[in-house]
């Protein structure tokens, strides 16, 4: 390993990942006096929750009548019954004090006249159980996650949490008991392998929407706290449930935040129809994003759509007026002018349901500790051990999820983290050295990537990846389709083997780094096609043409998938937790879901 140069470093915890859920943690682990390392590849400020938009839901009251026990029914019955409802149950409760702390910390949210934080309607938020439509979500604007997460990584700061930046992590480091014990990073600006040691590894690395060709997020979403967890020989929960965003940029795929519709803007097809009405003729446009999607492809699939091939649909705002517009969404005006020419106040927004969100990910309780099944027990916690995030999988949005439940959860189970590990480490605690084996085996393949020599380049098997995906595990899938695409990810997975890293170097090597990425691409990629061949039901984003139903009886259960390094998945199943937390709520049984 002499041609490398390492360092090693010891924290009590390291947070991998600089998104919202990284940095509230982060923040939070600092507060507590844990010493607290975050490792980013991406400048804090630049990651992925800056481009989030519409806002985070919580049930403030702030507009009109709220109740957190509202927000849990909508949650719950947003996810489609796959959500586990103790978490839920702690998600709806916590986003109370959760957003009044990060006014308190100086997000500068948008204000009612009487100085209290604006909240918007969002798709799926409803007063008194399904009746009205709730103004739950809070925003600064169309740029909230920006605001939070600037507000978040100053505060981290401010508690002198140590960064990483612009370093990439590769692997776990566990021991020979399966216990976490450490991450290997590469500095990217140095080219110096960093193996960090600690207490508790924080895994906040977000979503992997880059397996697909169109996505509303960065590109570099790619699954890395995934890849991760199925190398050290852990199970994927749900990855068979993809959100389709309603509102991509035609073409670009850019978002348009969905409180466009909270602000009153509307979907239209060729005719002009406001053809929500017909799929959800109470919720219409304020559906939730399962629904919006499957009835613009619908409205695409049946010749209504718009444009010269027919192939999208309209968004309107022209109607709310230059001041509203500028004063509540003035990015989106921004990025349809840049990415779609158009003048939002005088015409509608070519869009297309463009891949938002992972609901899938690392299972994990509501503390944010990793489980796994193991000797029988469904909810077995891997010591070391955390995920955050879009990367977990709590599972709090179960099928899928209502927008701005996501910028809830990367903050309260953030917090949630931080709290645990206050509980449950002791700051400066003495660790054992690292286990050899465990060190070998990442080093290991940090060279034989670095020195890859195949004959296929890294942006051909990602191309062949994303296109895939899009085609075989869409808005609706069939068995066909999906076995069609499980072979040809079979292939693809296998053609990693031949893949080629054309720069050797150590220092800004961007395309070392993509094919680091790839390989955690085509992890996420290959469990999640499969875990969808395997569903035969239909429930919330998993839409199959050939099984239209929710079946309660044979699949209210959680997929967990285990990937071996050939490829192969298998997948056993956890059940969804059908309990609450405590009295102060019911258990909310599956019913039929109509909007
Ligand atoms: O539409 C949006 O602003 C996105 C929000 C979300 O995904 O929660």
């Amino acid at each position: 390993m002499s041609e490398y140069k390492i360092e090693n470093h010891t924290y009590d915890v390291v947070v991998v990942g600089a998104g919202g859920a990284g940095l509230r943690a982060t923040f939070g682990m600092a507060v507590k006096g844990l010493s607290t390392a975050c490792i980013t590849k991406v400048f804090p400020t630049r990651s992925h929750t800056v481009a989030a938009q519409g806002g985070m839901s919580a049930a403030l009251g702030n507009m009109g009548p709220d109740k957190w026990q509202w927000h849990m029914y909508d949650t719950v019955k947003g996810s489609d019954w796959l959500g586990d409802q103790d978490a839920i149950e702690y998600m709806c409760r916590e986003a109370i004090p959760a957003v009044i702390e990060l006014e308190h910390q100086g997000v500068p949210f948008s204000r009612t006249e009487e100085g209290r934080i604006y909240q918007r309607p969002f798709g799926g938020m409803t007063t008194n159980y399904g009746e009205g439509i709730a103004q739950r979500t809070c925003a600064a604007a169309d740029r909230t996650g920006h605001a939070i997460l600037h507000t978040l990584y100053q505060q981290s700061l401010r508690h002198n949490a140590e960064f990483y930046i612009e370093h990439f992590a590769t692997d776990l480091i566990m021991d020979d008991q399966g216990v976490c014990r450490g991450v290997l990073a590469w500095d990217l600006a140095t080219g110096v392998l960093r193996i960090f040691r600690a207490q508790t590894v924080v895994l906040a690395t977000g979503g992997y929407g880059r397996a697909y060709f169109s996505a509303t997020s960065a590109h570099t979403c790619t699954g890395d706290g995934n890849g991760m967890v199925t190398r050290a020989g852990l199970p994927l929960q749900d990855m068979e449930f993809t959100q389709f965003h309603p509102t991509g940029i035609y073409g670009s795929g850019c978002l348009i935040t969905e409180g466009v519709r909270g602000e009153g803007g509307y979907l239209t097809n060729s005719l002009g129809e406001r053809f929500m009405e017909r799929y959800a003729p109470n919720a219409k446009d304020l559906a939730s994003r399962d629904v919006v999607s499957r009835s613009m492809t619908i409205e695409i699939n049946e010749g209504r759509g718009v444009g010269p091939k027919k192939d999208h649909i309209h968004i309107h705002l022209e109607h709310l007026g230059a001041e509203v517009i500028h004063e509540r969404l003035p990015g989106i005006a921004e990025s349809a002018k840049i990415f779609a020419g158009v003048d939002v106040t005088k015409e509608p927004i070519p869009v297309l349901p463009t891949v938002h969100y992972n609901m899938g990910g690392i299972p994990t309780n509501y503390h944010g500790e990793v489980v796994t099944l193991k000797d029988g027990n469904p909810d077995s916690v891997i010591p070391g051990l955390m995920a955050i995030g879009e990367c977990a999988c709590v599972s709090v949005h179960g099928a899928n999820r209502l927008g701005s439940n996501s910028l809830l959860d990367i903050v309260v189970f953030g917090r949630a983290a931080a709290n645990r590990c206050a509980e449950t480490l002791k700051a400066g605690a003495s660790q054992p050295d690292l286990p050899k084996a465990g060190v070998d085996k990442v080093l290991e393949r940090f060279k034989r990537i670095h020195h890859a020599n195949g004959s296929t380049t890294t942006a051909e098997i990602r191309d062949n990846m994303q296109h895939t995906m899009q085609k075989h595990a869409a808005v609706f899938r069939t068995g066909d389709s999906l076995q069609e695409g499980v072979d040809k990810m079979n292939a693809i997975y296998a053609s990693y083997q031949d893949v080629k890293v054309s720069d050797r170097g150590l220092i800004w090597n961007s395309d070392l780094m993509e094919t680091f990425e790839l390989a955690n691409l085509l992890d996420c990629a290959q469990v999640s096609v499969q875990c969808a061949l395997n569903r035969k039901e239909s429930r919330g984003a998993h839409a199959r043409e050939d099984f239209p139903d929710r079946d309660d009886a044979n699949w209210m259960k959680h997929s967990l998938a285990w990937l071996d390094e050939q490829g192969q998945v298998n997948i056993d199943y956890r059940p969804v937790h059908t309990y609450t937390l405590t009295d102060d709520v019911e258990y909310i049984p599956p019913k039929k879901r109509t909007y």
